[in-house]
């Protein structure tokens, strides 16, 4: 192909690398479905251990095996020693950071870790999802100085999570909170995260290397970091009444909006519609709606961009519920890690089931036969 003919798809916009059964986002419409199902019957009736066994294994769990799932993951929410004594290390990291070194050192001794079949990769995926909040909140007790909270049996994924954290009994509502960003996070078809834990899978690389890879790609402020931006966003407002001014200083001076904008939705993101209603309630059961006030006046500010397409997106809420649950920005990312983990391991599992190597190519513009110079004879 001459140079001409090359059409270059910047960040593979619109480009389908494969076909897939686990998730369907119809960005025109708004539409997602995760194995087909929409994120509204699954953000009003499921929990998140259900939507996992739904991504996994393609259906929803009758009672007899969710409850086997459930116990899985109970089981397995204990971290080996070496992985305690690896957070203690690199506790004062961010803990993204922590997160991606506390897996990749998981990966060195899982007991599964050189079996690539199916049965073997579902154990590692359940294991990473039931571990996935012990390290996260491991690390804030320890960095903060405080014990270890084990994690209980007795609650569910979410409420252990708030449990292990705070080392207090979690209050319902909180955790009703959690399983819904859980869910709302779980799954979204080949966001950058995802896709780079498909092209590391595609090399047949094992499931911990691809998750590590997979953490990596979601740690960026276009990704992962929005929720963390956002919240820094009303920070520097302050008060709901500088919201308008100041979208319309940052807009003059071409930056952009954290918490708006999406490659694939041109129109709302179907999750967001959950995270708003769900900060108006915890703002005001926790006495402090000025953070909602502040994120519906930036939104009102924002109408006049729905003209582009930039719409407000699952991370512009996101941040003021871990904010109203005392959560500190630098656990945004991780937290959003809980949620889509599972995600991540469907698609690795689809990846390795119908497995080709994902290796698109790069258009090359530089100089041709360049003339070797002697060192000598450089200046
Ligand atoms: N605020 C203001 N303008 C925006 C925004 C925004 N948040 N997002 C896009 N635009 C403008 C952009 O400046 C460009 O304008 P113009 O055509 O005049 O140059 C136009 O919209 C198209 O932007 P783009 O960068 O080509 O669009 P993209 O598909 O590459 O970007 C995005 C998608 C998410 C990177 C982008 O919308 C963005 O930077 N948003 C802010 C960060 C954010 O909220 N990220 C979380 C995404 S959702 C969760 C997830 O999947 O991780």
């Amino acid at each position: 192909m001459s140079a001409e003919q090359v059409i270059v798809n910047k960040g593979l916009e619109g480009i389908y690398f494969d076909n897939t059964s686990i998730c369907h986002i119809d960005g025109q419409r708004g539409i997602l479905l995760y194995r087909g199902y929409n994120i509204h019957d699954l953000a009003s009736n499921a929990t998140y251990e259900e939507v996992c066994y739904l991504l996994l294994y393609d259906r929803l769990p009758t009672k007899d095996e969710l409850d086997q799932f459930d116990a899985a993951l109970k089981e397995n929410r204990n971290l080996p020693s070496a992985v305690m004594d690896v957070i203690y290390a690199f506790k004062d990291g961010h803990p993204t950071d922590v997160l991606r070194t506390a897996v990749s050192a998981l990966g060195t001794i899982d007991p599964d870790v050189k079996d690539m079949s199916l049965e073997a990769n579902l154990r590692k995926g359940i294991r990473l999802i039931a571990q996935f909040p012990t390290i996260v909140a491991a690390h804030e007790r320890i960095r903060k100085g405080l014990d270890f909270t084990p994690p209980r049996e007795d609650l569910s994924h979410a409420a252990n999570f708030l449990w292990m954290l705070k080392g207090e009994e979690p209050d319902p509502d909180a955790v009703r909170a959690m399983d819904l960003d859980f869910i709302l996070h779980a799954e979204h078809s080949s966001n950058a995260s995802t896709f780079t834990a498909r092209v590391a899978a595609s090399t047949l690389a094992d499931l911990h290397s691809s998750v590590v890879a997979a953490i990596s790609a979601l740690k960026g402020p276009l990704h992962g970091g929005a929720a963390e931006a956002v919240m820094e966003m009303v920070e520097a407002i302050g008060e709901p009444e500088r919201a308008e001014g100041w979208v319309q200083e940052q807009l003059a001076a071409k930056k952009r909006i954290m918490g708006f904008g999406h490659r694939v939705y041109k129109t709302e993101d179907p999750r967001a519609r959950h995270l708003r209603e769900l900060s108006k309630i915890l703002g005001e059961k926790y006495g402090e709606p000025k953070t909602f006030q502040i994120l519906q006046n930036i939104e009102k500010a924002m109408e006049p961009m729905r003209a582009k397409g930039i719409y407000v997106n699952v991370d512009f809420y996101a941040g003021s519920i871990y904010h109203y649950l005392g959560i500190p920005a630098d656990l945004y990312i991780p937290i959003f890690a809980i949620g889509r983990i599972v995600g991540w391991v469907a698609h690795i599992l689809e990846q390795y089931s119908d497995n080709r190597l994902i290796r698109p190519l790069l258009h090359y513009v530089g100089p041709m036969e360049r003339q070797w110079v002697f060192i000598e004879q450089r200046s």
